[in-house]
């Protein structure tokens, strides 16, 4: 008998759903290859990032025009960005409640977690396709049981929130720059969303923390002003960087290392830093260029110590996490005035590029 040691009950689990599963440093997810996958009624694929980290996975799920998802619930929190297309999510609670929303390309929403729901496509002509980053690989690796996570009656009713939050309405959480956070459990548009000014990540840098659905689950996003570029961080695995609006690309690099990997993005690419790497991004674009990241531990949730220390800094004296204090000073980020001179004249060739 094979010795029952290594198991991942995760990818058990997938190699049995049947959907395709793309591996990669970073994708461009409008060109994933879906294949129908039974669960859910419609195409399907996942995405595994090389720096996705132990707790969370991508999928793609593709709406035919007039498509409608099968009815699911289950035990991992779910954040949906949509790529293309334009349908409606309805969410159903167990006290029998019914929400309702509609989307459209760049929307961004969660699934209250173990709420039943489906996914419609409201056109009768175009396809919709949407990117989900989920923290499935932690739970069905946590209780390896899918009865438990798939077929579980228990109503997590605080998970909620309030009713404007499935209208597209929420509540901003002032907090200070780099964490503001906008409560709600449905974003209508990540292009138009207000922004708030983060200049320690680099002049001009706005970003907005997400609480959705009171999850676990992690998003943000960021934007970079015109002619400029963010401040080279790192922190560990995990962090989906999809590129939203305008156009650039990112250097990566271990620490020692003088090789600098570069990624091109624009929207719908997804990379994920992994674990330490040092990261840089840069928009070349003649907008702004907004990105939004998604990843396990929330700012409200951070749930790892590293998490904690990324978002929230020491508490001794400084509020300001370590993907934004100087690595002199004991954080995560390189100041401009420390960083390779390359690294600003690589953006300058290539902002002018034909
Ligand atoms: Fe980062």
């Amino acid at each position: 008998m094979k010795d029952r040691i290594g198991i991942d009950p995760y990818l058990d689990w997938l190699r049995k759903e049947g959907i395709p599963v793309v591996e990669d440093f970073g994708v461009d997810l409008p060109a994933v290859q879906t294949r129908p996958w039974p669960r859910y009624g419609v195409n399907g694929a996942a995405v595994h990032l090389k720096g996705r980290g132990d707790f969370v996975s991508m999928f793609v799920l593709d709406l035919a025009p007039g498509a409608a998802s099968a009815p699911q619930r289950h035990l991992y929190e779910e954040v949906l960005y949509v790529l293309s297309g334009r349908g409606s999510t309805t969410i159903e609670a167990a006290d029998g409640g019914r929400h309702s929303f509609e989307w459209g390309p760049r929307s961004l929403f969660a699934i209250p977690l173990n709420t039943r729901y489906r996914h419609f496509n409201g056109s009768g002509a175009e396809a919709a396709r949407l990117a989900s980053t989920t923290n499935l690989p932690a739970v069905l690796n946590m209780f390896h049981n899918e009865a438990f996570v798939f077929d579980n009656p228990w109503a997590f009713g605080e998970r909620l929130g309030q009713s404007k939050y499935f209208s597209g309405e929420g509540d901003f959480v002032p907090l200070r720059p780099g964490q503001h956070m906008w409560e709600s459990n449905f974003v209508p548009d990540l292009a138009a969303i207000e922004l708030k000014a983060w200049d320690q990540r680099g002049k001009g840098s706005k970003n907005i923390m997400f609480i959705l659905a009171d999850g676990t689950m992690h998003a943000h996003i960021s934007e970079m002003q015109v002619g400029s570029y963010k401040k080279a961080h790192r922190h560990g695995p995990d962090f989906h960087v999809m590129c939203v609006t305008g156009e650039g690309y990112s250097l990566l690099w271990y620490e020692g290392e003088s090789d600098l990997r570069q990624v091109r993005w624009k929207h719908g690419t997804v990379f994920a830093p992994p674990d330490r790497m040092f990261h840089q991004h840069f928009n070349t674009s003649a907008a702004p260029a907004r990105y939004l990241a998604t990843a396990f531990g929330s700012l409200r949730y951070p749930f790892t110590e590293a998490k904690r220390r990324a978002l929230m800094g020491t508490g001794e004296g400084d509020p300001q996490g370590a993907v934004a204090r100087s690595v002199k000073l004991g954080g995560d980020q390189i100041e401009f005035e420390d960083q390779s001179p390359r690294i600003h004249e690589l953006y300058l060739s290539e902002v002018s590029r034909p």
